[in-house]
């Protein structure tokens, strides 16, 4: 199978998460199928459909005549034999619930045509959890993507213990192809990769404001001014390489030391930063524009220290 075979797309669950991956697909050619339990359910879908497309108007990303032939791409149906019908690539968003997207899965098995992927687009489970009873296992895979779907970039593309390496690639090039930023995630791992991320950060935030470190809003507010002011530009990968890789060690120490709940390092992935901070720059930039890449984040900073805070009144 090729990209090219994958023509047009379905989408189960036409929720929070489903309208928006809908949208994804609709609005870069493809003609999306999207269903749900009820038209009430649906036409609450379509409304939201219409709204979102049209701030994407409003803020200049595309024209009317773009945002009319979106909406007109996307269908609706409470028949899940003719989304198998019509899709040769189906992202379920339906329930968190492992039975459901258990018994979904196995549904679709049986009404698609052999060739037809299966995406799951769950927060937490992992497709071992829903997905060992459907029969195409070289064609489940798992694409997570971040509220709201239609607008943030990033999509982690995960693989079950059966995704071949084709459909996988195919995966993530179709995310490519509709604009998203896919991130392969190697292992499979409940939370996979941001949502792991952002749980460290949200348990730390919400025990410093349990035992009354910091107020909340004060919480809020260090966080946005400080990492989240970075993070449009750098992650902590890239902070490393520009800010001072000797402190890569160090955090992961003071880390395990101040989290004390948090999940373990274990003694060989400390061991393994450690040796690969004793390497050395470089991580991420060309020690020999250095001075370039310093230049080039500072400027970006100083640009969004004038957006979000310099006119401010104090
Ligand atoms: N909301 C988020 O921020 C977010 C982010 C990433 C992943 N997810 C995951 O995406 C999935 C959907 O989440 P959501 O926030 O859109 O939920 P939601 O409750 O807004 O939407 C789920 C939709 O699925 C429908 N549904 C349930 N069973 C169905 C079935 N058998 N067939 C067809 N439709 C069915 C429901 O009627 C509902 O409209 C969940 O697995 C969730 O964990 C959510």
């Amino acid at each position: 199978m090729k990209l090219e075979d994958i023509k047009k797309v379905g989408v189960v669950g036409g929720g929070t998460m489903g309208f928006g991956i809908a949208i994804n697909f609709a609005l870069w050619g493809y003609p999306a199928i999207m269903s749900d339990v009820s038209n009430e359910i649906l036409e609450q879908s379509k409304k939201r459909t219409k709204a979102a497309i049209t701030l994407f108007v409003e803020e200049g990303l595309i024209t009317r005549q773009q945002a009319d032939d979106t909406i007109r791409r996307i269908t609706t149906t409470t028949d899940l034999a003719k989304v198998a019908a019509n899709s040769d690539f189906i992202t379920e968003a339906i329930v968190e619930r492992s039975e459901d997207k258990r018994e979904l899965l196995n549904k679709l098995d049986e009404l698609c045509p052999p060739h037809t992927i299966f995406a799951s687009n769950p927060s937490f489970l992992v497709l071992s959890d829903f997905g060992s009873d459907v029969k195409r296992q070289d064609k489940i895979v798992l694409t997570h993507y971040f509220a709201p779907p239609h607008i943030v970039p990033g999509v982690e593309v995960a693989k079950g213990p059966g995704t071949s390496d084709e459909i996988f690639n195919i995966t993530y090039d179709l995310m490519k192809k509709i604009r998203k930023v896919p991130i392969r995630v190697l292992k499979e791992l409940p939370g996979y990769l941001i949502d792991r991320i952002q749980s460290a950060m949200g348990r730390d935030a919400s025990r410093l404001w349990a035992e009354g470190v910091a107020t909340a809003e004060d919480i809020e507010l260090r966080i946005k001014s400080t990492f989240g002011f970075r993070m449009p530009h750098e992650g902590p990968m890239m902070h490393y390489d520009l800010a001072g890789i000797w402190k890569w060690p160090l955090d992961v120490r003071t880390r395990q030391r101040a989290s004390g709940k948090g999940p373990e390092i274990s003694a060989e992935a400390a061991e393994k930063i450690k040796q690969r901070m004793i390497q050395g720059k470089p991580w991420f930039v060309d020690p020999e524009k250095f001075d370039e890449a310093i230049e080039k984040r500072d400027r970006e900073y100083l640009r969004r220290l004038k957006e979000l805070y310099w006119s401010k009144e104090k």
